[in-house]
């Protein structure tokens, strides 16, 4: 028994306001408790235990929505008790996830007639959009190797080593798909559309490129990819696919840089994914995949349920979900609509240059993010010599920000970068004070380094036999060695990336 019961009819006067008297002995974590508590306790105590959660608009490590307007938090407690997947009863939701399907097939520019129906569902976030996808690849490149009498045990995909890891690694994992990496290097942190085609064989399902890599915004060629693939294709004979994880570019790309040809206009493009709780502008909770043609997604995918009234196709890896995510989609697209998202996409792109013109001016870092992408600024250490970002990070966190720091993937590990992602409600003022706090983190990481330089000479001067000796300024090499010993420690002992 962890919770202390009523002592007596006189306690019924004590306010069980902070719940201190439901709190007398340890939280349960292990059992459901015996006994009830009143709600308003109940409320107390885990209301209270999550103040210590960090603030989520001061969570600057990730991309997922953490404002939308008063208006649609209203829709969206009103539909917290409608399962989606109840189609048949509720007939207006799936017609509202029908409508952004639509919507975001034309964004991408799918070959489709005004009035025609996309292909296209809506999942919990980009990452059960991309098993979707990736199987319809596996799938149907297994059902083209059957035909034609050939081995179809080894799938694989092609992706730069940048991928976002738990996905695409957990798709290949779960699927059994080997994942073939173009590797990176120092300074080009994105998949090389040429290297990508050379690894491309016969058991290649497809090519993912990212429309906004995840460490550091910059989107990859994908209109180079279609053309060297379909070079290799025409000389192969293979007919091998392009998906794109435009997790977080979908919804930036169409109204910050229109011309760019990244999407359905691309003839190889045969997939597409979105995180609606992204730039989509919904809180987390929403992804979507499109598919270019019916022809892209293999109908033995496809499930049909009737037993709650009607016929419904469902291609998902869950059975049941929340609607409020799919009803605050549509809101956001109907609310804002084109005018309104480039005018937000535009002002995260302004707020993006004030803070790296800020950083920049700290003379201390080295921009890693490119003015096309994403916005988000990247930066890494000029001299790792004394500090390294991992301390810049967690001395941040003294002032409330959360700004993760990360290594490079293979083969740039050596490289330690930080990431502010800018969200549509970092406002410009959060920017100016986001540079100023990163000023003052510099200064103390620096004296702090200045006083066990001296520590170390003093403790030199008393004991010059030994023990004491002057630590030697470290070599790059040393330097990075200990990044990544850092940061092994730091996975170890939280196995989850602050990069999301
Ligand atoms: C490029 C990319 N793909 C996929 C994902 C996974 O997206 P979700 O969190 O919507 O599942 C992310 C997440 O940051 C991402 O950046």
């Amino acid at each position: 028994m962890t919770l202390s019961a009523v002592a007596s009819d006189a306690d019924d006067s004590v306010a069980y306001t902070f719940a201190s008297r439901y709190v007398r002995e340890a939280l349960p974590r292990f059992r459901i408790p015996e006994q009830s508590i009143p709600k308003d306790a109940a409320y107390q105590i885990i209301n209270d235990e999550l103040m210590l959660d960090g603030n989520p608009r001061l969570n600057l490590a990730s991309f997922v929505t953490t404002w939308m307007e008063p208006e649609c938090d209203r829709l969206i407690m009103a539909a917290v008790n409608k399962n989606y997947v109840d189609m048949d009863e509720y007939p207006v939701t799936t017609e509202l996830q029908n409508r952004c399907v639509n919507m975001i097939a034309h964004l991408f520019n799918a070959p489709i007639g005004e009035d025609e129906t996309a292909v296209g569902v809506g999942t919990v976030g980009s990452s059960e959009a991309i098993m979707l996808a990736g199987l319809a690849f596996k799938r149907k490149w297994q059902n083209k190797r059957k035909a034609e009498e050939k081995p179809y045990d080894k799938p694989n995909i092609v992706t730069g080593a940048n991928v976002q890891v738990v996905c695409w690694e957990k798709f290949a994992r779960y699927f059994e798909v080997e994942l073939k990496e173009v590797k990176l290097k120092e300074g080009y942190y994105v998949m090389d559309p040429a290297k990508a085609v050379e690894m491309v064989d016969e058991n290649t399902i497809c090519v993912a490129a990212i429309l906004g890599s995840t460490l550091t915004g910059e989107f990859e060629d994908v209109k180079l990819l279609n053309d060297l693939l379909t070079e290799k294709n025409q000389e192969t004979g293979w007919d091998t696919p392009i998906h794109v994880d435009a997790a977080s570019g979908g919804f930036i790309a169409p109204f910050l840089y229109p011309e760019l040809e990244w999407d359905f206009r691309l003839p190889q493009v045969k997939s597409i994914n979105v995180s609606g709780h992204k730039y989509g502008l919904v809180y987390a909770g929403v992804g979507w995949v499109v598919w270019r043609n019916k022809e892209d997604l293999p109908e033995e995918l496809i499930f049909h349920i009737n037993y709650l009234g009607a016929d419904q196709p469902t291609f998902t890896l869950n059975f049941s979900k929340g609607s409020s995510q799919i009803i605050a989609q549509y809101y956001q697209f109907i609310r804002l609509g084109f005018e309104g998202f480039r005018n937000i996409m535009e002002n995260c792109m302004e707020n993006a240059k004030v803070l790296k013109a800020g950083i920049e001016g700290t003379e201390t870092f080295d921009i890693v993010s490119k003015d096309v992408g994403v916005p988000l600024v990247a930066f890494s250490l000029k001299d790792s010599g004394k500090y390294t970002v991992f301390d810049v990070s967690e001395t941040l966190r003294r002032f409330g920000w959360i700004v993760p720091a990360y290594t490079m993937p293979a083969d740039a590990e050596h490289v330690a970068v930080l990431r502010v992602v800018i969200r549509e409600d970092f406002s410009r003022s959060l920017a100016e004070r986001l540079v100023t706090d990163i000023k003052k983190v510099l200064t103390d990481l620096e004296n702090r380094w200045t006083k066990a330089t001296m520590i170390t000479h003093v403790k030199a001067e008393e004991n010059p036999d030994g023990g004491g000796a002057v630590v030697p300024k470290k070599s790059v090499k040393q330097t990075h060695e200990e990044i990544a010993r850092y940061w092994k420690r730091l996975v170890d002992r939280k196995k989850t990336s602050g990069v999301c």
